[in-house]
């Protein structure tokens, strides 16, 4: 029989990434089909914090075994900015196209255009909390590119490509895919404790 995983998130993209690689082994359960309507707040300074205040929600709420994720691009001429404020960098309303010009003018002139995605993914199983970290190195492009994906996706080119992740398939960006990275470290996990 699949284990169960509920995956805080609300982002469906986040979702369909997830399933791509996890495999048959398990069955990712998101919020909606578990039946849970919140957002949950993201309110501290750290990725490894809002990680873990995201995956104790849903378990406190359901007692069942779950995983959140928290992801920041973070640039290094912006002393690594928009970091944890990644989602709202532009204002409450988490408007992707308006964090890429906030980010895109800030950078300006900038030569420097280094940047990585860095994921962290809080998992509890059977209550008790594990952490796994994935990062993705590339750099913010001069221009916005491509459809694909979500968030700062156009933008964003990572290293080893000379094409934004918003201009590739989803087989492509789970090549370097920060979130996949963390998940390949939490599916080896499970496979180990199970
Ligand atoms: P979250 O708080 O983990 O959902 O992510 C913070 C923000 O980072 C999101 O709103 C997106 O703007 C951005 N982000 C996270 N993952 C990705 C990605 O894979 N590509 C592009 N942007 C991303």
């Amino acid at each position: 029989m699949k284990s169960k995983l509920i995956f805080a998130t609300n982002n469906q993209h986040k979702v369909d990434e997830v399933r791509h690689v996890i495999g048959d082994r398990f069955e990712i359960v998101t919020l909606r089909e578990a039946g849970i309507d919140i957002d949950i707040t993201e309110p501290h300074d750290t990725l490894e914090e809002n990680a873990t205040e995201k995956s104790h929600t849903i378990f406190h709420l359901t007692g069942q075994d779950c995983f959140s994720e928290d992801t920041g691009l973070e640039t290094d001429a912006l002393n690594g900015e928009p970091g944890v404020k990644s989602a709202r960098y532009a204002g409450e309303g988490r408007d992707f196209q308006r964090n890429i010009d906030k980010l895109m003018l800030k950078l300006q002139g900038q030569h420097n255009r280094k940047a990585r995605f860095r994921a962290v993914i809080s998992l509890i199983l059977s209550g008790k909390e594990y952490q796994f970290e994935g990062i993705c190195e590339g750099r913010i492009a001069t221009e916005q590119k491509g459809l694909q994906g979500f968030g700062y996706d156009p933008v964003f080119v990572p290293d080893g490509a000379d094409k934004s992740f918003a201009e590739m398939s989803m087989e492509e960006k789970n090549q370097y895919n920060h979130r996949q990275k963390a998940m390949t470290k939490l599916i080896h996990f499970l496979s180990q404790s199970s």
